[in-house]
């Protein structure tokens, strides 16, 4: 989603700004555009598509200033176009503004600032805040910010300059993220810390209506009342390097390639090779918590809910409590029944998931215990739930989430397995071999990953397909869910994930010659069932790609390729067979000629609803 820099210093501001910009393409946009406080006045300049088209503007009228906001467009209100892009300004281009949220009472705002004489040019809701600054702006910004806010409804993240205050960038944010960078010959604001890491690890994490009054010298943050506010510094603990490619084509090859190490750090800050228990003790899940919960929900969105499908199956078959499994946008808005007895569990990547944040905020209001699984720390979502398990897959920049679910899903079977020996359900006897198995993991997706040349050569030959159906059963119909998310994300291939058991009650209607089966079936107790499947795709014509575990050769029988993962417990295999999944998608969008790191019309941080 929509990216923001600002920086005031020393240097020159605009070269700063573009390739801070440039390290959150990441997020997805489709416009960008950056403004200039060159002492005389506010220069703009915003163009349609790549950075590339800025820095060409850029390039042929640079503005000198050591003061500016900049911005990558998401098109939520008004089709990507210069017009449309940021930032906006008011009539006398005296305030410039950057915003990334949606402010949702911006019709109702846009009427009465044109009863007021106010002229809008373009289509977005952002052009609202550009004008209630200038008629809120009475000699002091950050108070015609303040009146700004006041009448806003939505999230938002903002970047403010103002002509008559030539030494100052504002900021604000609600329910969008957006950090402060402390640097030594300037500061910084900026949506995600790739953006400033390459001036300063010292950061502040602004929480919700706190406004930051940045200088060269000096970071004030005040409430909405003018309050100070003191904040810690955060110190990020990882380099550039982690954000960059290292020599692999894209961002998604290298983030599937890192998975052995992100599985193995996940797993071992919880679970010692040596240790005869699970360490969740900062997460307050004892038995006492426990006995009296009596449902679990489970909430994300995208990859993440893939997740919590797994979730649902491991909870309810190791620690025997009920637990639903549902989409944020969905959970937050059909009033689900939640008190004081109900766990919340929350699953995100970038901890900034809008949906997911608002599902959080919904299960507090009801009083229940919130756990949160997030990657990114100090993150709103990570900051917000009652207690939080942190996955350690470091900066997932590829749009396409990889090495994030991989790290979702250990620390799934972790929190499992944790509650179902805090109730009695797990012998020692299996918690032996629970470890034993999840601390092979890593070394499993390595072998796994040496057969990446049979993967790509599999992936060429089903690359022209225009309809796949991913089918499983159990824990299979999990992981089956996340192959097909993932291929028709980066591959824009048409894909369908059934249970595969559901294939005949309507959905078989769609198999004909040719349509690509790929199943799942790696779980022993259901591989007959889900042979018996993948015979009536195969009786309709369908080709049939399968992924099971080495001793099951007897697939041969019916499917045309098969890619066999090592032998593991049953119950791990979901881990291991997403890994063929994820290199055939990635191979089938670079065999396609498509942008695998991003993709058409999708955003890494989806922060608004
Ligand atoms: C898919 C993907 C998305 C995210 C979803 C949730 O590859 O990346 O579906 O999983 O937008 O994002 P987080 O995990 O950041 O809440």
């Amino acid at each position: 989603m929509c990216g923001i820099v600002g920086y005031v210093g020393k240097k020159q501001a605009d070269s700063i700004l573009i390739e801070g910009l440039k390290k959150l393409e990441y997020r997805g946009y489709d416009s960008s555009g950056i403004a200039i406080h060159n002492l005389s006045g506010i220069k703009i300049i915003k163009t349609n598509g790549r950075i590339k088209n800025l820095e060409q503007r850029i390039s042929e009228k640079r503005i000198e200033g050591c003061l500016g906001i900049a911005h990558t467009r998401w098109a939520t209100h008004g089709k990507p176009s210069d017009e449309n892009s940021h930032p906006h300004s008011n009539k006398s281009s005296t305030i410039a503004v950057v915003h990334n949220g949606i402010i949702e009472n911006y019709m109702e705002l846009k009427e009465k600032l044109k009863e007021q004489g106010y002229e809008f040019i373009s289509e977005t809701d952002t052009e609202v805040v550009a004008h209630l600054l200038d008629l809120h702006y009475k000699g002091n910004i950050v108070d015609a910010l303040i009146g700004t806010i006041k009448e806003l409804k939505g999230s938002y993240a903002l970047g403010v300059l103002c002509k008559d205050e030539p030494d100052k960038l504002i900021s604000v944010r609600k329910d969008s993220p957006l950090i402060i960078g402390i640097g030594k010959e300037g500061n910084f604001i900026a949506s995600d810390i790739p953006a400033v890491l390459e001036h300063t690890k010292d950061l502040y994490l602004l929480s919700d209506n706190e406004i930051a009054i940045i200088t060269e010298q000096n970071i004030e943050i005040i409430d909405i009342n003018k309050n100070k506010v003191d904040k810690e510094i955060f110190k990020v603990t990882w380099d550039l390097v982690s954000a960059e490619k290292a020599g692999y084509e894209h961002f998604m090859l290298k983030e599937i390639e890192e998975q052995p190490k992100v599985v193995k750090d996940t797993l071992y800050q919880r679970l010692k090779p040596d240790s005869n228990k699970i360490n969740l003790d900062e997460i307050n899940l004892d038995k006492e918590v426990l006995d009296k919960i009596n449902k679990i929900y489970m909430v994300a969105c995208g990859t993440a809910y893939n997740v919590v499908v797994v979730g649902k199956y491991l909870i309810e078959r190791l620690a025997r409590i009920p637990v639903v499994a549902e989409v944020a946008s969905e959970f937050r808005y059909r009033d689900p029944i939640i008190d004081s007895d109900t766990l919340v569990i929350v699953i995100s990547q970038s901890g900034e998931t809008a949906d997911t944040l608002a599902a959080l905020r919904l299960a507090k209001e009801h009083g229940a215990r919130t756990i949160g699984i997030v990657n990114v720390v100090g993150s709103t979502i990570a900051r917000e739930c009652d207690d939080i398990f942190y996955t350690l897959a470091g900066p997932e920049i590829a749009v396409a989430s990889t090495k994030a679910y991989s790290a979702q899903l250990i620390a799934m079977y972790l929190v499992s397995c944790y509650i179902a020996m805090q109730k009695g359900y797990i012998s020692d006897e299996e918690f032996t071999m629970f470890r034993n198995s999840l601390l092979n993991i890593s070394d499993n997706i390595k072998q796994i990953l040496k057969d990446e040349n049979k993967i790509k050569e599999i992936s060429n030959k089903y690359k022209e397909c225009s309809n796949v159906f991913y089918i499983g059963r159990g824990l299979d119909y999990a992981v089956a869910k996340e192959g097909s998310l993932k291929l028709k994300e980066i591959t824009y291939i048409h894909s369908e994930a059934y249970e595969a058991g559901e294939l005949k009650h309507g959905p078989i209607a769609l198999i004909h010659d040719n349509t690509l089966v790929v199943g799942i079936a790696t779980d022993e107790n259901l591989f007959e069932k889900t042979m018996n499947n993948l015979k009536e795709v195969k009786a309709r014509g369908a080709k049939i790609l399968a992924i099971t575990i080495l001793g099951k050769e007897e697939i041969m029988d019916v499917a045309d390729d098969v890619i066999y993962l090592p032998k593991t417990e049953w119950i791990f295999t979901s881990i291991l067979a997403n890994i063929p999944q994820q290199l055939i998608a990635y191979y089938m969008s670079v065999l396609l000629g498509h942008d695998v790191d991003k993709p058409r019309n999708l955003a890494k941080s989806v922060t608004v609803e």
